[in-house]
């Protein structure tokens, strides 16, 4: 059966659509009966657009962090989902015991350097070549209850030129994690990946 995916998203829907698209090409044995979005976004029309149901929750509509996970869960619960993905996902979330280490996150940028509260998408950019970096990455990771935390996957890495700016950047980043992502659930998917004392380990690794 192919690993089901809840995705969850808070922008562009680019992260979301690059999976849906390695799934359509047998890349990802995966599906996604379910996007949550947690605003109104540009990713919910592109998810609809590609077919898939999405539902806008908002954490403004729930009195505590604590409910709105609650809520959040219960909907990824109905649709019976394996793994949780976030998808440039900004809100804070708890996460509940039955979901460890079935949350992933993909960050842009190698943690734990240039991460936490407030730093995503192009703030991440600036600030490592602001700091002179001359590699950044991604890093796809399970998710524990801190921002940006848990335990690491897989991490691509990119040259930082003299002569970028944070477009120029974060396309580069993009493009590593338009093959991380998708490489990384479908280690899930294979059930390769053994988290034991806060690291993962890749099972059969060529
Ligand atoms: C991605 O670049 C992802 O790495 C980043 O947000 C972007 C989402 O783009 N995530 C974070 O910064 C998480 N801390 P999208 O909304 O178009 O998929």
């Amino acid at each position: 059966m192919p690993l089901k995916l809840a995705v969850l998203i808070s922008g562009g829907g680019s992260t979301m659509i690059n999976l849906q698209r390695n799934i359509q090409a047998g890349s990802l044995d995966a599906s996604i009966p379910l996007v949550v979005a947690s605003r109104p976004c540009t990713g919910v029309e592109k998810a609809e657009s590609a077919g898939l149901t999405a539902v806008t929750l908002s954490p403004k509509s729930f009195a505590s962090t604590d409910e709105y996970s609650q809520k959040l869960f219960s909907a990824v619960r109905d649709v019976e989902a394996d793994l949780v993905i976030l998808a440039g996902f900004l809100s804070k979330i708890i996460i509940p015991e039955d979901f460890a280490n079935r949350v992933m996150n993909i960050h842009p940028s190698l943690l734990p350097a240039f991460c936490g509260k407030g730093m995503y998408g192009h703030r991440v950019h600036e600030a490592v070549i602001t700091r002179g970096c001359k590699i950044s990455g991604c890093t796809v990771h399970f998710c524990d209850n801190e921002y940006d935390h848990g335990p690491i996957i897989l991490q691509q890495t990119v040259r930082v030129d003299a002569t970028d700016n944070a477009d120029s950047l974060a396309e580069r980043v993009q493009s590593a994690e338009c093959e991380a992502y998708p490489k990384a659930i479908q280690l899930y998917a294979e059930n390769r990946l053994l988290v034991k004392e806060g690291r993962v380990h890749i099972v059969n690794e060529s």
